[in-house]
């Protein structure tokens, strides 16, 4: 077995077989162990986790937070990243979003003021809303080497450790900062804002440094009742980001809490879109606008202020993946907009790429991130595809677009969605996480499903998203989600045309009927989310399903995928001819680990040395990730080792 940069030719470990149990499987000859759940503290001097939820909501600035999802292992030698380091390592990752319910003493707690305004008349208390912003947001925990080798245990106290979270200073940087739209009460001069939210995929930066995301930040919004404050931009921009006109938030309401005094109304009634009730001098009616950027933290530097890169554009980011760098060329990120019909967007670095940055910190952050040109995807139907930059000023992105004037790069980049819907760019299900081959430099987005599909009449099948399935009963749909990749022309990255087809549909709803990717027991799975190369080539698939889990729990799959055509097969669905890249029979796709019931299985990294795989488990079932003696269940990393301490998927490089 061998460690070597090369992708193997078959996958030769077991496939784990579908799984509905409490219990998570993994392939045989592999350990998993479930680590760093919610609540485990990060600091001496505070109580572990116990059922009873009381511990103080401050207290969570301190410990893990809920529904860890994107992550990265960061090698560390002495106080510096070092990308081969594996003995010692910063593990940074995600927390989502909270289970409201199991997070509180109370549950899921409300109390009615009759004499309150109706907004306002189910107020939360404030203890479980501090609890649940520092919950969300993002953890740095130092990890060393177990004795025996095997795997990894937390650096007790050491100085790295952090929580992030949804109060935490942020700094705008990029064409947004200063605009008057990220102007509030906070920050009049629209530098900064507090918190980081709903971070979801994540990526690491050519330097060194970790990129999160912010997805679903709308839903810790509410819309006042009063609306009369707001522009017509305040509307138009809030509505292309699912704020309708009638919509009142989700169940969060983190504007509710009794305030006794102007710091405790401050601190809760920024999360009002309307900030109703307030004077201009309260304005967060910009609030919703600091929110939804890929935003750089610096994992060794923990004074350091996460920096929301806006010229990466806003929306609901999923993560944020590079191509390859080379010596004297821009770099290219690539992006998600996970929601029902979004985009697919790449950035183009004004500032081409020095090898002497690595390790530069936020520093190269502003170099590379701050200053470059932002594009969207339109995928014809014909296999082609073009790359439409977001520029004020071209392309109808000017005062003359009639639902909502671009007076410059700042609302092109805030209104991002809007900006690419007069691009003409083509609506997908549900863009969530990319990657981007090192074998054949071909940029791989899971499309994780879209009830929609087919049935909104802005979403009709295509041949890029051709499924939409009537089935008992329903309207249609893409239930189960597929994969797209393409090659940007001449293998460029910064090019603005390229080539795709479909790698992999998911299962349909039954194997036995229409089976697009000749898929078996040993690989059927559904809505394809987290996704990851590794630097061998080898694909890692995550499941976040909802219309399979009667077949099995979410699960991660190993693959060896070909390249973009390959496939001889063409399927015709409502007229449309789609290539598809996977050969039938195909075993170089297997299951490698299902979950718990229950659980989305998400975020990904591997530690250099190859031999730990990271992977996160969201909302478990049961009473999964429960302390000991408990009952309630807890989001938590997995940390999967070879049981002989060989490096993951050794087996597959062993000569046959
Ligand atoms: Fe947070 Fe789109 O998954
Ligand atoms: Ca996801
Ligand atoms: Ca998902
Ligand atoms: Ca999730």
């Amino acid at each position: 077995a061998t460690g070597e940069l090369k992708r193997p030719e078959t996958l030769k470990f077991e496939a784990v077989a579908h799984s509905k149990a409490a219990e998570m499987s993994v392939a045989a000859g592999y350990n998993a162990e479930m680590i760093l759940p919610l609540g485990m503290p990060l600091i001496a001097g505070i109580d572990d986790w116990k059922d009873n939820r009381e511990q103080s909501a401050e207290s969570f600035e301190w410990r893990m937070g809920d529904n860890h999802d994107g992550m990265w292992f960061f090698g560390k030698n002495g106080g510096a990243y070092d990308p081969k380091a594996s003995d010692n390592g910063l593990l940074v990752m995600n927390h989502e979003y909270v289970n409201s319910a199991e997070l509180s003493p109370f549950g899921y707690h409300l109390i009615k003021d009759n004499n309150a305004a109706p907004i306002f008349q189910n107020r939360r208390l404030a203890s479980d809303v501090r609890r649940e912003v520092n919950c969300h947001g993002v953890a740095v925990v130092e990890m060393k080497r177990r004795a025996d080798g095997k795997g990894y245990e937390m650096v007790r106290n050491s100085k790295y450790h952090r929580r992030i979270t949804s109060s935490t200073v942020a700094q705008l940087t990029g064409p947004v900062a200063g605009s008057d739209w990220v102007k509030t009460k906070f920050d009049p001069t629209g530098l900064q804002t507090r918190g980081i939210n709903n971070n979801c995929g994540a990526g690491l930066s050519p330097w060194g440094t970790y990129l999160t995301t912010e997805e679903n930040f709308l839903g810790v919004f509410a819309r006042g009742q009063d609306a009369s404050q707001l522009t017509a931009g305040h509307h138009y921009g809030r509505e292309r980001y699912g704020a309708k006109e009638d919509f009142p938030g989700w169940e969060y309401l983190w504007h509710t809490p009794e305030a006794k005094d102007a710091k405790i109304a401050d601190e809760f009634s920024r999360w009002d879109m309307t900030a109703v009730g307030v004077t201009a001098a309260d304005d967060y009616r910009n609030g919703f606008n600091t929110f939804g950027y890929i935003t750089e933290i610096d994992p060794f530097d923990p004074q350091s202020i996460p920096q929301k890169r806006t010229a990466l554009g806003r929306f609901a980011h999923e993560n944020c993946a590079y191509a390859p760098v080379e010596q004297g060329k821009p770099i290219v990120f690539y992006m998600g907009d996970d929601a029902r019909g979004e985009y697919i967007y790449k950035f183009v670095s004004k500032a081409t790429w020095s090898n002497n940055d690595i390790g530069g910190g936020l520093k190269a952050g502003s170099k590379y991130m701050d200053d470059g040109t932002l594009y969207v995807a339109v995928f014809n139907d014909d296999g082609r595809g073009e790359w439409k930059a977001l520029i004020h000023g071209q392309s109808g992105l000017d005062t003359s677009n009639s639902e909502l004037p671009f007076h410059g790069q700042d609302e092109v980049l805030i209104f991002a969605r809007a900006a690419a819907d007069v691009l003409g760019a083509t609506k997908m299900d549900r863009p969530e996480w990319v990657s981007v081959s090192p074998i054949t430099g071909e940029v791989y987005v899971t499309l994780t499903n879209n009830k929609y599909r087919g049935v909104s009449a802005d979403q009709p099948v295509s041949a890029t998203n051709p499924r939409s399935y009537n089935v008992r009963g329903k309207a249609g749909g893409n239930d189960n989600g597929h994969i797209i990749r393409w090659a940007e022309t001449g293998g460029d990255h910064t090019a603005t045309s390229f080539e795709w087809d479909v790698y992999l549909f998911a299962a349909p709803y039954d194997l036995a009927t229409e089976n697009l990717s000749k898929l078996n027991n040993n690989n059927d799975f559904s809505s394809p989310d987290g996704l990851y190369f590794d630097p061998r080539g080898v694909l890692w698939i995550q499941t976040d399903d909802g219309a399979y889990t009667d077949t099995s729990s979410c699960m991660l799959l190993a693959a060896l995928p070909g390249k973009v055509s390959d496939g001889a097969l063409t399927i015709t669905t409502a007229g449309q001819q789609t290539r598809v890249g996977m050969p039938a029979n195909n075993d170089n796709i297997k299951r490698f680990f299902v979950g718990p019931e229950g659980c989305e299985v998400t975020g990904i990294t591997l530690t250099p040395d190859f031999k730990t795989l990271f992977i996160n488990i969201q909302h478990p079932g049961n009473q999964w990730g429960a302390v000991a003696g408990g009952k309630i269940p807890r989001s938590a990393t997995v940390m999967i080792t070879k049981e002989d301490g060989d490096v993951i998927l050794a087996e597959s490089f062993a000569p046959s």
